[in-house]
């Protein structure tokens, strides 16, 4: 039964104080495996291994666990892997029915790493693999896992393992079924035994045709107070204790107006966490594709101090931990362990996992103009216009769900956009770019060729039934690709070829959204759990959380389009380097590994200054999970930003990964002429900021691939040491040597910025501050609190055009920051910006340091060779204390010639700084200036 469409709901509530109808979405008593997880009691694990099973192969080390409560077994399975990562598995060992396992988030099973098994004896056995080990307990099952000496991670420390075998619905509560394995049909351990076989919430009937299947475990990190991640929350970056609120829940859902400050589910599900202390970083990926929920606890708890007795070996000297407890609702039990011990370490090892965010074409680092909806041609050509008369950068013009015919993605409103090639042609003579949206809803018209050929062919989700499913979506009437199986995926793919999908170009670049999916006549708003996936033949339940990024891994067809060619996956494409252009996807729904193929927006956000706060730990949470090309709707989707929110929010944007401004179909237009001077100036000068720093983030996600390193950043991660930034949000680091505050409060005009150890300089007016602590610092309307970290060289380009794309061979302005020892470094990478031809060496990545007196540019891949136009414009030395008697450069071409400059003393707190004007030489050459 359809509910009342969404729309009219939609706009009935704008009207009306708008807040998120909780009662849309399950707590954790709505869900049965929830309530039967976190009632385990700790300290009472039935869970034993077997120690006279244990058998170990090249690869790992194997060996059965017994529930003894209900003689249940299981395999256990411990592979120890290269690069301090630690892979643990827990599966049935004769299941009645294969138990699912994703194949999609890894890139694949990870290098095994040579170890040796030590201490074998009944009470357990020690596996050592490089400088860790895994002390593995047998009589409660516990692992507890070594950086050397270190005991970092330690599983099923409190007892809360439950693994809930399948089993044959019995006939009647206590009778096994006949001929059925009795150790199957033995009740469950648990109490609570209402909604195992079905499950109802809101009028939505969950038939549950296998049962219970849960699996649940807890993890600690040992010597932590602080741990991160699990997106996607509105919520702090360092997460909340649970013990009095619900868990945290991951289950992709199109949440309306989402509330802050809270653990409910909202469109991604991430399930990776952090620990960070002064000695050790260290991760944990459940990888688990169903919904799943985490509790928090942090021990020693200094209210029940009975509470840590129990959970660990000794009582008082319990070491500090946070205890986390994870559940999915089937599955396997697949955990990653990442041992570090730096923050650094940990985003490499993850990346192995999952893979690493390849290098952005430049164009998706500039600024994204959306809005639901630039209505017709006449809208674009004047939206476009307006950007350069009123001297606003901006790369990129994007087109939500009206520009298709009737929602019907791969088409255009022929009325509205007759002449799609020329409109396009308009934006790239302008060196710009469109984006237009495909979402995975797909409108039930046997007139529409998508349509006609996936019901034809049988490639859509079915119910449970086996008919093919029709959901509520935005065309009315939809049904859903099972992107599980391959052929819809190809299929999928190669309608984004040019003659498949009519009127796009190379230049359309591709947003999916509501691909949750988002159901609007379905449970909590997407999808039913017993729906089937043929492709897999699973239930839509063992596949929710990753069922958005299936829809990237098609982003092949995308791939193709751009590509001309018919290969399988991303990483397949570049390792043949066969493509040529890179391309570039905005997705709202993600799981671990979207990052391979998209960018991630935080959904649809709402007009108002606590959103415009939460956008900086959401964003957080994300880039330390691997998904590192993150933004927030500049402006806030629902509602209208007044001119002091909305011109804050671009500064905000500007400093974060992904910036683009976008807008509800209700809203005001909002585009920066619509506002009064003061606001244009404001935003236009934001605008220029973010265009002169482009450099420095398109070096930062050129590192990102090759490491892993998130270019937004906590501070803890390039100050580990520094315990008072463990729980700061409200601001973050662009690489190493940016600080940004954004003023994210209503009114403002001082901001408190907490500055990390070391000398910090205001990037305006050169201001200088030294941390570590807290600043009040003044900042009126027009003034970004951004700081460059002495000991640091940013690369700008200070000569800002309408678009990234007109910049590139402009020349190059070096911000050389000292720090107190008169030192400072940093990189600089350059290509073509939009090619894969950097994959064959045609880059240059450059080492840039001052030391001495001496700048020197070096190159630190000498296999990288791009004949750039681009020359060194302008070096700025900040904190330089006297005024040289002269300056001279020397490189190949050039030989040895003096060079021009100009020193300004320094007054109160304002830096002193040296600026050399037209070095002249161009960035393919090594170089030293020589400062004397
Ligand atoms: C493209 O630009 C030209 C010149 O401004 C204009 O006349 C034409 O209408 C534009 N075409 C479209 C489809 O916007």
């Amino acid at each position: 039964m359809a509910t009342l469409p969404r729309l009219v709901a939609a706009a009935v509530l704008l009207t009306l104080v708008c807040a998120v109808d909780r009662n849309n979405f399950k707590t954790c008593q709505q869900s049965s495996f929830c309530r039967r997880h976190r009632a385990i009691k700790p300290g009472e694990s039935p869970y034993l291994l077997l120690t006279d099973t244990v058998s170990v192969t090249d690869e790992g080390v194997f060996a059965d666990v017994l529930n003894e409560k209900n003689r249940v077994f299981f395999i256990l399975e411990i592979y120890p892997l290269k690069d301090s990562t630690l892979r643990i598995k827990i599966n049935e060992k004769n299941p009645i029915k294969q138990r699912f396992e994703d194949p999609y988030a890894l890139t694949g099973d990870g290098q095994s790493e040579t170890f040796e098994v030590v201490d074998r004896s009944s009470d357990g056995l020690t596996v050592k693999f490089g400088t860790n080990r895994a002390v593995v307990k047998a009589k409660p099952l516990k692992i507890d896992v070594y950086n050397g000496k270190e005991l970092v991670v330690s599983t099923n420390a409190r007892g809360l393992l439950k693994f809930e075998h399948y089993r044959n619905k019995p006939e009647s509560n206590d009778q096994p079924a006949e001929g059925e394995d009795p150790g199957n049909a033995l009740p469950l351990e648990d109490e609570d035994a209402n909604g195992l076989w079905e499950e109802t919430f809101k009028g939505h009937t969950d038939s549950k045709p296998h049962g219970p299947a849960s699996v649940g475990m807890d993890i600690s990190f040992i010597n932590s107070k602080h741990v991160y991640g699990i997106p996607e929350h509105a919520d702090s970056f360092s997460l909340k204790e649970t013990t009095s609120t619900e868990p945290y829940r991951l289950y992709n859902l199109d949440v309306f107006e989402y509330e802050l400050d809270n653990p409910m589910a909202l469109y991604g599900s991430v399930p990776v966490m952090l620990s960070h202390t002064p000695r050790q970083s260290a991760a944990v990926f459940w990888h688990n594709t169903a919904e799943t929920w985490v509790d928090i606890k942090k021990l020693p708890d200094t209210n029940v101090v009975s509470s840590i007795t129990g959970f660990f070996s000794g009582g008082d000297s319990d070491p500090p931990q946070v205890s986390t407890h994870w559940f999915s609702e089937s599955g396997v039990i697949d955990l990653f362990i990442m041992i570090g011990p730096r923050p650094m370490d940990v985003f490499r090892q993850y990346g192995a996992l999952t893979g690493n965010y390849n290098l952005p074409p430049l164009f998706s680092l500039g600024y994204h103009q959306c809005r639901w909806n630039y209505n017709d041609e006449e809208d674009v050509r004047q939206v476009n216009e307006n950007f350069d008369i009123h001297d606003l950068p901006m790369d990129v013009l994007w087109l939500d769900i009206e520009h298709t015919d009737g929602k019907r993605y791969f088409t255009w409103d022929h009325n509205k956009f007759p002449h799609s090639l020329e409109m396009i042609a308009n934006l790239t003579a302008r060196g710009r770019k469109l984006v237009t949206i495909v979402d995975p809803h797909i409108k039930r018209d046997n007139n529409y060729f998508f349509y006609k050929e996936n019901h034809d062919r049988d490639l859509f989700v079915h119910t449970k039934d086996g008919s093919e499913f029709d959901g509520w979506c935005w065309p009315g009437s939809s049904s859903y690709l099972d992107l599980t199986n391959p052929e819809t995926r190809s299929h999928y793919s190669d309608t984004y070829m040019l003659d498949r999908y009519k009127g796009s170009t190379l230049d359309t670049f591709i947003w999916n959204d509501m691909n949750e999916p988002s159901v609007f006549s379905g449970p909590e708003v997407t999808m039913q759990k017993d729906n089937l996936h043929p492709g897999l033949g699973v239930e839509h339940r063992e596949i929710h959380n990753v069922y958005g990024m299936l829809f990237l891994l098609t982003s092949e067809g995308l791939r193709k389009f751009l590509f001309q060619q018919h290969q399988g996956t991303f990483e397949g494409l570049l390792r043949r380097s066969d493509g040529r252009i890179r391309p570039f996807i905005l997705t709202r729904a993600h799981y671990a590994g979207t990052q391979r193929s998209s960018a991630v927006w935080t959904g649809d956000n709402t007009a108002d200054w606590g959103h415009l706060r939460i956008s900086e730990p959401m964003l957080l949470s994300l880039s330390v999970t691997g998904i590192t090309h993150v933004g927030a709707d500049v402006g806030g989707f629902f509602g209208n930003p007044d001119s002091h929110l909305l011109s804050r929010w671009y500064q905000a944007g500007a400093f974060q990964p992904f910036f683009r401004a976008h807008a509800h179909q209700d809203t005001k237009r909002r585009e920066p002429w619509m506002f009064d001077g003061e606001t244009q100036r404001i935003i236009r000068n934001t605008l220029r900021q973010r265009y002169q720093y482009l450099p420095l983030w398109y070096t930062l996600f050129y590192e990102n691939e090759l490491t892993g390193a998130p270019p937004m950043r906590p501070i803890w991660v390039d100050f580990p040491e520094d315990e008072a930034s463990y729980a700061v949000d409200y601001e973050h680091l662009v690489g190493s040597s940016l600080l940004v505050r954004p003023v994210v409060e209503e009114g403002a005009t001082t901001a408190s910025v907490y500055f990390p150890p070391g000398v910090w300089y205001d990037v305006i007016d050169l201001t200088t501050y030294t941390g570590p602590g807290s600043v009040t610092v003044s900042a009126p309307r027009d003034k970004i609190p951004v700081y460059q970290r002495g000991g640091t060289i940013i690369p700008r380009k200070d000569r800002v055009r309408r678009a990234s794309s007109l910049m590139r061979d402009d020349p190059y302005t070096l911000s050389v920051a000292l720090d107190s020892f008169g030192k400072s470094q940093g990189t600089l990478y350059i290509d073509d910006e939009h090619t894969f031809d950097y994959r064959q060496g045609k880059f240059l990545y450059l080492a840039l340091a001052f030391e001495g007196g001496i700048l020197t540019s070096k190159k630190i891949d000498p296999i990288g060779n791009y004949k750039t136009g681009s020359w060194l414009e302008r070096v700025i030395i900040v904190g330089l204390e006297k005024r040289p008697a002269k300056v001279t450069i020397q490189s190949a071409s050039l030989g040895s010639r003096d060079l021009e400059s100009f020193f300004e003393s320094g007054g109160g707190a304002h830096a002193s700084h040296l600026t050399i004007r037209k070095p002249g030489v161009s960035m393919r050459e090594e170089f030293t200036i020589t400062i004397q």
